[in-house]
């Protein structure tokens, strides 16, 4: 059974359909991602599965459980998190108390303690030496690094990131694919939204191509990299 199962996922935006039936799968300690241009669904789906935007049609399993009509905090609870688009975290607040809200699932003080400094020497140690920086004033690359820490927090089973490599110079894209590699090696399942096509496909044992709220392709990653659609449209080839 798979750990991810959507099945004919369709969603509108007031009378304008998204998503036209998405059906893919995730299954435990895979890497798969969506690969598609502006506008293909990417966001809407993730936010979709996440109980944020209500489906018109169709279904989302994870773990077993039909989530489909799940409210976002209770799926949270099942061990599923997700890194948005657009890297948004408490702006106000400084690092350690962004980390800190990522643990709200949890109870334990002292595991919260233990695991945010796991977060720093595992993963992020930019970040340890910025702990009581308003995030707000963090980089753009240090704030992608502060979501995806934040999301770690509640040790999801299932991480999903919304183009996490988006605005990024070359160096700190290599750096979050690396990274994103690690959660995984790690044993966390992982599902990515990217544009970012040649990375994403590289680090993916499967993906998915999305063109207009459909999926248009899907193969191993290194089946699509060789794939001739894939190469004119999305690695410039
Ligand atoms: N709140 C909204 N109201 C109306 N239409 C929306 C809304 N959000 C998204 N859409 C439309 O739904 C379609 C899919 O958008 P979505 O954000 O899922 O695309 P995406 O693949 O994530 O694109 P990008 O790569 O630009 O982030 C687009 O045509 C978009 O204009
Ligand atoms: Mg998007």
């Amino acid at each position: 059974m798979a750990l991810l199962e959507v099945k004919d996922l369709q969603v509108y935006y007031g009378v304008i359909q998204a998503l036209r039936g998405i059906s893919f799968e995730v299954n435990e300690g895979e890497i798969v991602t969506l690969i598609g241009a502006n506008g293909a669904g990417k966001t809407t789906t993730m936010q979709s599965i996440m109980g944020l935007i209500p489906a018109r049609h169709g279904s989302v399993v994870y773990d077993g459980h039909d989530i489909t009509k799940m409210p976002c905090h209770e799926i949270v609870h099942l061990g599923m998190a997700q890194v948005p688009e657009g890297r948004r975290v408490f702006q106000e607040l400084t690092v350690q108390e962004n980390l800190l809200m990522g643990a709200y699932t949890q109870k334990d003080k002292a595991r919260i303690k233990a695991d945010i400094e796991e977060i720093y020497e595992q993963y992020f140690p930019r970040l340890g030496e910025r702990r009581s920086q308003i995030a707000g004033t963090l980089s753009g690359g240090e704030q992608q690094m502060l979501a995806m820490g934040r999301a770690m927090m509640c040790h999801p089973r299932l991480l999903m990131l919304d183009e996490p490599s988006m605005g990024l110079s070359p160096l700190l894209v290599d750096f979050v694919f690396d990274m994103i590699k690690n959660f995984n090696k790690n044993g966390t399942t992982i599902l990515l939204v990217e544009q970012n096509a040649g990375k994403s496909l590289a680090i993916s044992d499967r993906a998915y191509v999305l063109e207009n709220g459909r999926i248009a392709l899907s193969g191993t990653g290194a089946e699509l990299m060789e794939s001739e659609e894939i190469q004119k449209a999305y690695l410039g080839g």
